[in-house]
Protein backbone atom coordinates (compact mmCIF):
# COMPACT_ATOMS: atom_id res chain seq x y z
CA UNK A 1 0.00 0.00 0.00
CA UNK A 2 1.06 3.53 -0.78
CA UNK A 3 3.28 5.60 1.81
CA UNK A 4 3.31 9.51 1.49
CA UNK A 5 5.49 11.80 2.87
CA UNK A 6 4.42 15.27 3.07
CA UNK A 7 7.23 17.90 3.76
CA UNK A 8 7.51 21.71 3.97
CA UNK A 9 4.25 22.24 5.66
CA UNK A 10 4.10 25.77 6.48
CA UNK A 11 1.74 24.89 9.65
CA UNK A 12 0.39 21.77 10.71
CA UNK A 13 -2.57 22.25 12.24
CA UNK A 14 -4.57 20.37 15.23
CA UNK A 15 -1.79 17.83 16.29
CA UNK A 16 -3.00 15.52 19.59
CA UNK A 17 -2.35 12.58 21.53
CA UNK A 18 -4.84 9.97 20.33
CA UNK A 19 -6.43 9.71 23.40
CA UNK A 20 -7.71 13.63 23.15
CA UNK A 21 -11.71 13.09 22.81
CA UNK A 22 -12.82 16.46 23.06
CA UNK A 23 -11.80 19.85 23.80
CA UNK A 24 -13.78 22.06 26.51
CA UNK A 25 -14.21 25.51 28.10
CA UNK A 26 -10.45 27.38 27.91
CA UNK A 27 -8.90 24.40 26.23
CA UNK A 28 -10.98 25.21 22.80
CA UNK A 29 -8.59 28.42 22.92
CA UNK A 30 -5.71 26.16 22.21
CA UNK A 31 -4.98 24.75 18.67
CA UNK A 32 -2.14 22.46 19.07
CA UNK A 33 0.38 23.11 15.88
CA UNK A 34 3.33 22.44 14.46
CA UNK A 35 5.43 24.78 12.40
CA UNK A 36 7.70 23.68 9.52
CA UNK A 37 6.39 20.85 9.72
CA UNK A 38 6.55 16.84 7.73
CA UNK A 39 3.60 14.51 7.51
CA UNK A 40 3.45 11.08 6.81
CA UNK A 41 0.99 8.38 5.99
CA UNK A 42 1.46 4.52 5.53
CA UNK A 43 -1.29 2.31 4.21
CA UNK A 44 -3.98 5.59 5.13
CA UNK A 45 -2.87 6.38 8.36
CA UNK A 46 -1.35 9.18 10.06
CA UNK A 47 1.87 7.23 10.96
CA UNK A 48 4.19 10.13 11.90
CA UNK A 49 5.12 13.85 11.91
CA UNK A 50 8.01 16.35 12.96
CA UNK A 51 9.45 19.66 12.01
CA UNK A 52 11.79 19.90 9.22
CA UNK A 53 14.55 20.06 11.76
CA UNK A 54 14.67 16.16 12.65
CA UNK A 55 13.46 15.64 9.00
CA UNK A 56 13.53 11.64 8.84
CA UNK A 57 15.71 10.16 6.65
CA UNK A 58 13.69 8.29 4.17
CA UNK A 59 15.87 5.42 2.69
CA UNK A 60 13.48 2.64 4.10
CA UNK A 61 10.65 4.20 2.14
CA UNK A 62 10.79 1.93 -0.56
CA UNK A 63 7.84 3.55 -2.87
CA UNK A 64 7.40 6.58 -0.98
CA UNK A 65 5.41 9.36 -2.16
CA UNK A 66 6.31 12.99 -1.57
CA UNK A 67 4.46 16.02 -1.62
CA UNK A 68 5.80 19.32 -1.35
CA UNK A 69 3.50 21.62 0.54
CA UNK A 70 5.92 25.15 0.79
CA UNK A 71 3.39 27.96 1.57
CA UNK A 72 0.21 25.56 2.96
CA UNK A 73 -1.09 24.57 6.01
CA UNK A 74 -2.33 21.21 6.49
CA UNK A 75 -5.56 20.39 8.34
CA UNK A 76 -7.20 17.19 9.56
CA UNK A 77 -11.04 16.85 7.15
CA UNK A 78 -13.64 18.35 8.95
CA UNK A 79 -16.15 15.78 10.86
CA UNK A 80 -19.84 16.70 10.20
CA UNK A 81 -21.80 15.24 12.13
CA UNK A 82 -25.33 16.70 11.71
CA UNK A 83 -26.43 16.40 8.11
CA UNK A 84 -29.83 15.42 6.06
CA UNK A 85 -27.78 15.03 2.43
CA UNK A 86 -30.30 12.13 1.13
CA UNK A 87 -33.05 14.27 -0.32
CA UNK A 88 -34.93 14.84 -3.34
CA UNK A 89 -34.64 17.95 -5.50
CA UNK A 90 -34.73 21.31 -3.30
CA UNK A 91 -37.13 24.24 -1.94
CA UNK A 92 -35.95 26.95 -3.61
CA UNK A 93 -39.68 28.04 -4.11
CA UNK A 94 -40.10 28.11 -0.44
CA UNK A 95 -36.63 30.29 0.14
CA UNK A 96 -38.43 32.65 -2.31
CA UNK A 97 -41.82 32.62 -0.12
CA UNK A 98 -39.59 33.60 3.11
CA UNK A 99 -37.94 36.40 1.15
CA UNK A 100 -41.52 37.91 0.40
CA UNK A 101 -42.59 37.68 3.83
CA UNK A 102 -43.28 34.10 5.01
CA UNK A 103 -41.85 32.36 8.01
CA UNK A 104 -40.30 28.53 8.25
CA UNK A 105 -43.43 27.83 10.19
CA UNK A 106 -45.88 29.19 8.25
CA UNK A 107 -44.45 27.31 5.26
CA UNK A 108 -44.77 24.37 7.44
CA UNK A 109 -48.19 24.77 8.50
CA UNK A 110 -49.48 25.11 4.87
CA UNK A 111 -48.17 21.79 3.82
CA UNK A 112 -44.77 22.84 2.77
CA UNK A 113 -41.61 22.47 4.71
CA UNK A 114 -40.22 19.01 5.57
CA UNK A 115 -43.35 17.47 4.14
CA UNK A 116 -42.82 19.24 1.12
CA UNK A 117 -39.20 16.92 0.66
CA UNK A 118 -41.28 14.06 2.06
CA UNK A 119 -43.33 14.24 -1.29
CA UNK A 120 -40.37 14.59 -3.27
CA UNK A 121 -38.74 12.01 -1.42
CA UNK A 122 -41.86 9.56 -2.00
CA UNK A 123 -41.73 10.44 -5.85
CA UNK A 124 -38.17 9.72 -6.49
CA UNK A 125 -36.06 6.30 -6.89
CA UNK A 126 -33.78 4.64 -4.59
CA UNK A 127 -31.37 5.25 -7.33
CA UNK A 128 -32.23 8.72 -7.74
CA UNK A 129 -31.94 9.81 -4.38
CA UNK A 130 -28.33 7.69 -3.97
CA UNK A 131 -27.21 9.70 -7.13
CA UNK A 132 -28.59 13.52 -5.69
CA UNK A 133 -26.89 12.60 -2.20
CA UNK A 134 -23.21 11.28 -4.16
CA UNK A 135 -23.28 14.79 -5.81
CA UNK A 136 -24.10 16.88 -2.20
CA UNK A 137 -21.28 14.40 -0.86
CA UNK A 138 -18.27 15.26 -3.18
CA UNK A 139 -19.25 18.80 -2.95
CA UNK A 140 -18.55 18.61 0.13
CA UNK A 141 -15.63 16.48 0.40
CA UNK A 142 -14.03 19.11 -1.66
CA UNK A 143 -14.87 22.11 0.73
CA UNK A 144 -12.48 19.52 3.02
CA UNK A 145 -15.46 17.14 4.94
CA UNK A 146 -13.55 14.07 5.80
CA UNK A 147 -16.08 12.26 7.71
CA UNK A 148 -20.30 12.35 7.81
CA UNK A 149 -23.47 11.73 9.87
CA UNK A 150 -25.72 11.37 7.62
CA UNK A 151 -30.21 11.60 8.94
CA UNK A 152 -33.28 9.76 7.56
CA UNK A 153 -36.14 11.57 8.27
CA UNK A 154 -38.10 12.90 4.60
CA UNK A 155 -39.30 9.57 4.48
CA UNK A 156 -41.78 9.67 7.58
CA UNK A 157 -43.42 6.12 6.27
CA UNK A 158 -41.88 3.01 6.94
CA UNK A 159 -41.27 2.29 3.49
CA UNK A 160 -39.80 5.80 2.60
CA UNK A 161 -37.47 5.59 5.74
CA UNK A 162 -35.75 2.34 4.89
CA UNK A 163 -35.18 3.88 1.58
CA UNK A 164 -33.42 6.54 2.67
CA UNK A 165 -31.65 4.21 5.49
CA UNK A 166 -30.46 1.82 2.32
CA UNK A 167 -28.83 5.20 0.56
CA UNK A 168 -26.92 6.12 3.55
CA UNK A 169 -26.05 2.60 4.08
CA UNK A 170 -24.78 2.30 0.56
CA UNK A 171 -22.89 5.45 1.23
CA UNK A 172 -21.45 4.38 4.00
CA UNK A 173 -20.29 0.87 2.30
CA UNK A 174 -18.44 3.24 -0.22
CA UNK A 175 -16.08 3.33 2.31
CA UNK A 176 -14.88 6.52 1.04
CA UNK A 177 -15.09 8.41 4.46
CA UNK A 178 -16.38 7.33 7.57
CA UNK A 179 -20.16 7.59 7.73
CA UNK A 180 -22.96 7.01 10.71
CA UNK A 181 -26.53 6.87 10.18
CA UNK A 182 -29.06 8.81 11.98
CA UNK A 183 -33.14 7.33 12.09
CA UNK A 184 -34.99 10.84 12.63
CA UNK A 185 -38.52 9.25 11.78
CA UNK A 186 -39.98 11.40 14.14
CA UNK A 187 -38.97 14.96 12.12
CA UNK A 188 -42.41 15.65 11.62
CA UNK A 189 -45.97 14.97 11.72
CA UNK A 190 -47.08 12.95 8.56
CA UNK A 191 -50.34 14.82 7.06
CA UNK A 192 -52.22 11.45 7.39
CA UNK A 193 -51.73 11.33 10.68
CA UNK A 194 -52.37 15.06 11.61
CA UNK A 195 -55.04 14.26 14.14
CA UNK A 196 -53.66 10.70 15.00
CA UNK A 197 -49.67 11.68 16.88
CA UNK A 198 -49.25 9.08 18.90
CA UNK A 199 -50.40 6.75 16.42
CA UNK A 200 -47.45 7.86 13.93
CA UNK A 201 -45.28 7.59 17.13
CA UNK A 202 -46.32 4.14 17.43
CA UNK A 203 -45.77 3.18 14.10
CA UNK A 204 -41.86 4.58 15.02
CA UNK A 205 -41.50 2.34 17.83
CA UNK A 206 -43.81 -0.85 16.82
CA UNK A 207 -42.89 -0.76 13.11
CA UNK A 208 -39.85 1.28 12.01
CA UNK A 209 -37.65 0.62 14.79
CA UNK A 210 -37.81 -3.39 14.37
CA UNK A 211 -37.49 -3.19 10.74
CA UNK A 212 -34.33 -0.89 11.24
CA UNK A 213 -32.34 -2.61 13.92
CA UNK A 214 -33.54 -5.86 11.81
CA UNK A 215 -31.36 -4.64 8.83
CA UNK A 216 -28.60 -2.67 11.08
CA UNK A 217 -29.90 0.73 9.29
CA UNK A 218 -28.83 3.31 11.74
CA UNK A 219 -26.50 4.02 14.98
CA UNK A 220 -28.48 6.73 15.79
CA UNK A 221 -31.82 8.18 16.49
CA UNK A 222 -33.18 11.58 16.64
CA UNK A 223 -36.07 13.64 17.06
CA UNK A 224 -36.87 16.97 16.20
CA UNK A 225 -38.39 18.23 19.28
CA UNK A 226 -40.28 22.00 19.14
CA UNK A 227 -43.65 23.15 18.82
CA UNK A 228 -45.58 21.74 16.26
CA UNK A 229 -43.34 19.16 16.07
CA UNK A 230 -42.33 16.56 18.85
CA UNK A 231 -43.17 17.57 23.11
CA UNK A 232 -40.06 16.99 25.44
CA UNK A 233 -42.22 13.75 26.78
CA UNK A 234 -42.66 12.37 23.02
CA UNK A 235 -38.96 13.31 22.27
CA UNK A 236 -38.35 10.91 25.49
CA UNK A 237 -40.74 8.22 24.73
CA UNK A 238 -39.19 7.58 21.42
CA UNK A 239 -35.57 7.87 22.31
CA UNK A 240 -35.91 5.77 25.58
CA UNK A 241 -37.44 3.02 22.21
CA UNK A 242 -34.31 3.64 20.44
CA UNK A 243 -31.75 2.78 23.31
CA UNK A 244 -33.67 -0.57 23.31
CA UNK A 245 -32.95 -1.23 19.86
CA UNK A 246 -29.17 0.24 20.76
CA UNK A 247 -29.45 3.68 18.87
CA UNK A 248 -27.77 6.15 21.08
CA UNK A 249 -29.44 9.65 21.17
CA UNK A 250 -29.35 12.76 19.48
CA UNK A 251 -31.28 16.02 19.64
CA UNK A 252 -32.67 18.67 17.18
CA UNK A 253 -33.37 21.26 20.25
CA UNK A 254 -34.64 24.56 21.17
CA UNK A 255 -34.26 25.55 17.80
CA UNK A 256 -37.21 28.08 17.45
CA UNK A 257 -38.72 28.19 20.92
CA UNK A 258 -37.23 26.64 24.07
CA UNK A 259 -38.74 23.34 24.18
CA UNK A 260 -37.14 20.61 26.51
CA UNK A 261 -34.93 18.73 23.93
CA UNK A 262 -31.84 19.62 25.60
CA UNK A 263 -33.34 18.19 28.77
CA UNK A 264 -34.71 14.97 27.01
CA UNK A 265 -30.88 14.62 25.29
CA UNK A 266 -29.16 14.59 28.51
CA UNK A 267 -31.71 12.37 30.49
CA UNK A 268 -31.39 9.61 27.54
CA UNK A 269 -27.40 10.37 27.33
CA UNK A 270 -27.55 11.88 23.92
CA UNK A 271 -23.86 12.06 22.24
CA UNK A 272 -24.97 15.39 21.24
CA UNK A 273 -27.82 17.73 21.21
CA UNK A 274 -28.13 19.97 18.34
CA UNK A 275 -29.03 23.88 16.94
CA UNK A 276 -29.40 25.53 20.57
CA UNK A 277 -30.68 28.57 19.26
CA UNK A 278 -32.86 28.88 22.61
CA UNK A 279 -30.43 27.50 25.38
CA UNK A 280 -30.93 28.89 28.43
CA UNK A 281 -28.52 28.77 31.58
CA UNK A 282 -30.58 25.65 33.29
CA UNK A 283 -29.27 23.90 30.07
CA UNK A 284 -25.72 25.31 30.34
CA UNK A 285 -25.93 23.52 33.93
CA UNK A 286 -27.63 20.27 32.45
CA UNK A 287 -25.11 20.14 29.73
CA UNK A 288 -22.07 20.51 32.12
CA UNK A 289 -23.16 17.22 33.78
CA UNK A 290 -23.55 15.53 30.81
CA UNK A 291 -21.37 13.69 28.36
CA UNK A 292 -23.47 15.56 25.75
CA UNK A 293 -21.67 17.22 22.61
CA UNK A 294 -23.52 20.80 22.20
CA UNK A 295 -23.66 21.39 19.03
CA UNK A 296 -24.19 24.68 17.06
CA UNK A 297 -25.21 24.65 12.97
CA UNK A 298 -24.42 27.94 12.05
CA UNK A 299 -25.62 28.02 8.52
CA UNK A 300 -28.89 27.06 9.70
CA UNK A 301 -29.53 29.95 12.17
CA UNK A 302 -27.82 32.45 9.60
CA UNK A 303 -30.20 30.94 6.51
CA UNK A 304 -33.64 31.49 8.96
CA UNK A 305 -32.61 34.42 10.64
CA UNK A 306 -32.59 32.84 13.94
CA UNK A 307 -31.62 34.21 17.08
CA UNK A 308 -27.71 32.83 17.89
CA UNK A 309 -26.80 29.67 20.24
CA UNK A 310 -25.51 31.45 23.05
CA UNK A 311 -21.31 30.14 22.23
CA UNK A 312 -19.36 32.42 24.10
CA UNK A 313 -21.75 31.91 26.82
CA UNK A 314 -21.30 27.93 26.74
CA UNK A 315 -17.67 28.40 26.23
CA UNK A 316 -16.70 30.49 28.79
CA UNK A 317 -18.87 28.10 31.25
CA UNK A 318 -16.19 25.65 30.40
CA UNK A 319 -18.63 23.51 28.16
CA UNK A 320 -17.31 21.85 24.64
CA UNK A 321 -19.43 23.06 21.36
CA UNK A 322 -19.23 20.81 18.37
CA UNK A 323 -20.24 22.66 14.82
CA UNK A 324 -22.20 20.86 12.08
CA UNK A 325 -23.26 22.26 8.72
CA UNK A 326 -26.80 21.15 8.86
CA UNK A 327 -26.63 20.18 5.44
CA UNK A 328 -30.41 20.41 4.06
CA UNK A 329 -33.06 21.68 1.73
CA UNK A 330 -35.33 23.93 4.30
CA UNK A 331 -32.48 25.78 6.62
CA UNK A 332 -29.39 24.80 5.68
CA UNK A 333 -28.57 23.89 1.59
CA UNK A 334 -24.78 24.36 2.18
CA UNK A 335 -22.67 21.96 3.67
CA UNK A 336 -19.46 23.98 3.64
CA UNK A 337 -17.55 23.76 7.02
CA UNK A 338 -15.18 26.77 5.95
CA UNK A 339 -18.13 28.95 5.61
CA UNK A 340 -19.71 27.37 9.20
CA UNK A 341 -16.19 28.50 10.55
CA UNK A 342 -16.29 32.32 9.37
CA UNK A 343 -20.10 32.47 10.82
CA UNK A 344 -18.29 31.05 14.21
CA UNK A 345 -15.93 33.56 14.18
CA UNK A 346 -18.12 36.89 12.37
CA UNK A 347 -21.43 36.37 14.23
CA UNK A 348 -20.49 34.07 17.17
CA UNK A 349 -17.34 36.16 17.86
CA UNK A 350 -15.20 32.81 18.53
CA UNK A 351 -11.61 32.92 17.37
CA UNK A 352 -10.13 31.11 14.85
CA UNK A 353 -8.64 28.04 17.37
CA UNK A 354 -12.01 27.70 19.00
CA UNK A 355 -13.88 27.49 15.81
CA UNK A 356 -10.76 24.72 14.00
CA UNK A 357 -11.62 22.81 17.13
CA UNK A 358 -15.34 22.76 17.17
CA UNK A 359 -15.55 21.45 13.25
CA UNK A 360 -12.49 18.98 13.93
CA UNK A 361 -11.89 16.74 17.15
CA UNK A 362 -15.19 18.03 19.02
CA UNK A 363 -17.39 17.19 15.84
CA UNK A 364 -16.07 14.00 15.47
CA UNK A 365 -16.90 13.10 18.99
CA UNK A 366 -20.03 14.35 18.42
CA UNK A 367 -20.46 10.71 16.19
CA UNK A 368 -18.55 8.87 18.67
CA UNK A 369 -15.61 8.78 16.28
CA UNK A 370 -13.04 11.18 17.81
CA UNK A 371 -10.22 8.42 18.54
CA UNK A 372 -10.32 7.55 14.81
CA UNK A 373 -10.68 10.85 12.92
CA UNK A 374 -10.89 14.92 13.81
CA UNK A 375 -6.76 15.31 14.51
CA UNK A 376 -3.42 15.21 13.51
CA UNK A 377 -2.28 11.87 15.70
CA UNK A 378 -0.51 8.78 15.43
CA UNK A 379 -3.01 5.76 14.40
CA UNK A 380 -5.68 7.78 13.21
CA UNK A 381 -7.20 8.11 9.53
CA UNK A 382 -5.56 10.02 7.06
CA UNK A 383 -8.23 12.21 6.22
CA UNK A 384 -6.72 15.58 5.63
CA UNK A 385 -6.46 18.92 3.56
CA UNK A 386 -3.98 21.07 2.59
CA UNK A 387 -4.86 24.58 1.74
CA UNK A 388 -3.34 26.89 -1.60
CA UNK A 389 -0.93 28.82 -0.23
CA UNK A 390 -1.70 31.17 3.29
CA UNK A 391 -0.72 32.75 5.63
CA UNK A 392 -2.11 31.20 8.95
CA UNK A 393 -4.99 29.00 9.71
CA UNK A 394 -6.96 31.93 10.26
CA UNK A 395 -7.06 33.45 7.21
CA UNK A 396 -9.93 30.01 6.08
CA UNK A 397 -12.33 31.54 8.48
CA UNK A 398 -11.20 35.17 7.44
CA UNK A 399 -11.63 35.09 3.65
CA UNK A 400 -14.96 34.07 4.24
CA UNK A 401 -17.02 32.53 1.12
CA UNK A 402 -13.13 31.70 -0.50
CA UNK A 403 -11.90 28.05 -1.65
CA UNK A 404 -8.55 27.52 -0.19
CA UNK A 405 -8.75 24.16 -0.56
CA UNK A 406 -5.95 23.18 -3.04
CA UNK A 407 -6.20 18.85 -2.26
CA UNK A 408 -7.84 16.46 -0.23
CA UNK A 409 -6.75 13.08 0.55
CA UNK A 410 -9.14 10.26 2.04
CA UNK A 411 -7.35 7.42 4.12
CA UNK A 412 -4.00 8.82 2.52
CA UNK A 413 -5.16 8.73 -1.26
CA UNK A 414 -5.21 12.13 -3.32
CA UNK A 415 -9.13 12.90 -4.52
CA UNK A 416 -10.01 14.74 -7.95
CA UNK A 417 -11.49 17.73 -6.60
O1 LIG B 1 -32.12 20.64 11.14
N1 LIG B 1 -35.00 21.45 12.36
C1 LIG B 1 -35.43 20.50 11.74
N2 LIG B 1 -34.90 19.91 10.70
C2 LIG B 1 -33.97 20.47 9.79
C3 LIG B 1 -34.65 21.23 8.73
C4 LIG B 1 -35.42 20.39 7.91
C5 LIG B 1 -36.03 21.02 6.71
O2 LIG B 1 -36.50 22.17 6.75
O3 LIG B 1 -36.06 20.32 5.71
C6 LIG B 1 -32.94 21.28 10.52
O4 LIG B 1 -32.93 22.51 10.48
FE1 LIG C 1 -31.07 19.02 11.18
Amino acid sequence: MSKLLIKNIKTLVQVREPNVLKVSGEEMKHLPCIDNAWLAIDNGIIADFGTMDDFPGIEDWKGLEIVDAEGKIVFPCYADSHTHIVYAGNRETEFVDRINGLSYEAIFERGGGILNSAKKLSETSEDELFEQAMIRLKEIIAQGTGSIEIKSGYGLSLESELKMLRVIKRIKELNLIPVRATFLGAHALPAEFKNNKQGYIDLIINEMLPKIAENNLADYIDVFCEQNYFTYDETKQILEAGKKYRLIAKVHAEQMSHFGGIKAGVECGAISVDHLEFCNDEDIDLLKKSNTMPTILPGAAFFLNLPLPPARQMIDAGLPIAFASDYNPGSCPSGNMNFMMSLGCIQYKLTPEEVINACTINSAYAMNMSDGIGSISRGKKANIFITKPISTYGFIPYSFASNLIESVYLNGNKQII
